[in-house]
């Protein structure tokens, strides 16, 4: 596409100068454009996304690559590849890049799930490993998240059998945002890896207020049996991209690499290596995200409404009421939110969104909640 043309499609496509222009209002350095989505009807704080668009950067991106789509991702999917190694620390053969990080945690599940392979897990907690494996034929060991909702890793340690195949743990855990004590967590893996391959979920990594709160992926880099999934859909904010990846060792990293079948794409790979680069819609997502969570906070609070302080872009909360009850209340009020999460029936899980839309949601809240 020459420069005449192009400056003609960003216009088409609405991505015009007027809003570059926009862009440097912003303390960040650019304001993310505005989707042409649902959500001026909808506000939808249920399924964890990150509510800012990606940066122009980004989007331009994106479009400077519109002439690759006819190539297969194989070509291109090094780039990547190297650009997650040199992030994470490791050689590029620990890399497995996915469609979403859910592709990867499926490959795992029914690798390590299959022949009669038992998996254990907390509960509640992410289901896309666990139902993917019971679905191929695995049996799967849930244990009650403790009183505080979090993991409860002697319990889970008690579960390993013959059978164990793998260990799951979504660290912070969906629904509850919370984090293992981190020597709990790297004792508890180097404890066990040699009984189970050990998989930590760390789809929510980034956005960890502990300072210093190490990755799996360090102890990845030992030898261990572990596998660690990252995401770009949350803080990166390229969810409906689909591009995750898994970091284990080679031999590990070989065999998911053989289960893995959608793969990504030509513009995910491109979208998310500048992504690594975009320190500013990073720093962005972080800070707008502890906003809307300190907002939640204080009128949890103020509605004297017990919630887990997360570790996480969103916050779970004791509602009172069944959680199928409150979402249809809240539905009616325009607003989305999580589902249920048993045996948790009267918890309800809020994705952080934009200032306003938290603002009406906790507005809702207080209207359902006195009826
Ligand atoms: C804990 C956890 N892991 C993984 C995922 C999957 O995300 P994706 O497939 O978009 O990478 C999610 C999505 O909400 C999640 O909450």
């Amino acid at each position: 596409m020459n420069q005449i043309n192009r400056r003609n499609w960003l216009r088409t496509a609405g991505l015009s100068t007027g809003m570059l222009v926009l862009g440097n209002t912003s303390a960040f350095g650019f304001e993310p454009l505005k989707e042409k989505f649902d959500s001026d009807r909808l506000v939808m704080l249920n399924a964890n996304e990150n509510p800012f668009s990606p940066s122009f950067r980004i989007q331009q991106k994106i479009s400077d690559n519109f002439d690759l789509i006819c190539r297969y991702p194989f070509r291109i999917e090094d780039e990547l590849i190297e650009a997650i190694a040199a992030k994470e620390g490791v050689p590029k053969n620990y890399v497995v890049i996915t469609g979403g990080s859910t592709e990867g945690l499926k490959a795992a599940g029914l690798i390590f799930g299959r022949d009669g392979g038992e998996i254990i897990a907390a509960d509640p907690t992410y289901q896309s490993l666990l139902t993917y494996a019971e679905s191929h034929g695995s049996k799967i060991q849930r244990v009650p998240l403790n009183d505080a909702l979090e993991h409860d890793l002697e319990a889970m340690a008690d579960r390993i059998n013959k059978k164990t195949g793998l260990i799951f743990i979504c660290n912070p855990n969906n629904p509850s945002g919370t984090i293992i004590d981190a020597n709990t967590m790297l004792d508890f893996c180097k404890s066990h890896d040699d009984k189970a391959v050990i998989f930590s979920d760390e789809a929510y990594y980034d956005y960890i207020t502990e300072p210093e709160y190490p990755s799996m992926i360090e102890l990845v880099k030992e030898g261990r049996n572990i596998i660690v999934s990252k995401t770009f859909s949350k803080v990166y904010g390229l969810a409906g991209l689909r591009v995750g990846y898994l970091i284990a060792k080679p031999e590990i990293a070989t065999q998911l690499k053989k289960s893995v079948m959608a793969n990504t794409n030509v513009l995910a790979i491109k979208a998310a290596q500048e992504a690594l680069k975009d320190d500013d819609f990073y720093k962005y997502s972080i800070a707008k995200n502890m906003e809307a969570k300190l907002f939640l906070y204080k009128s949890f609070d103020e509605l004297d409404l017990r919630y887990v302080p997360s570790h996480s872009n969103f916050v779970f909360f004791e509602s009172g009421r069944p959680i199928t009850q409150l979402q249809e209340q809240m539905k009616k009020e325009q607003i989305l939110i999580g589902r249920p999460f048993p045996p948790l029936q009267d918890w309800a899980r809020i994705s952080t969104g934009k200032m306003e839309h938290m603002k009406l949601f906790v507005q809702a809240l207080k209207k359902v909640m006195s009826d």
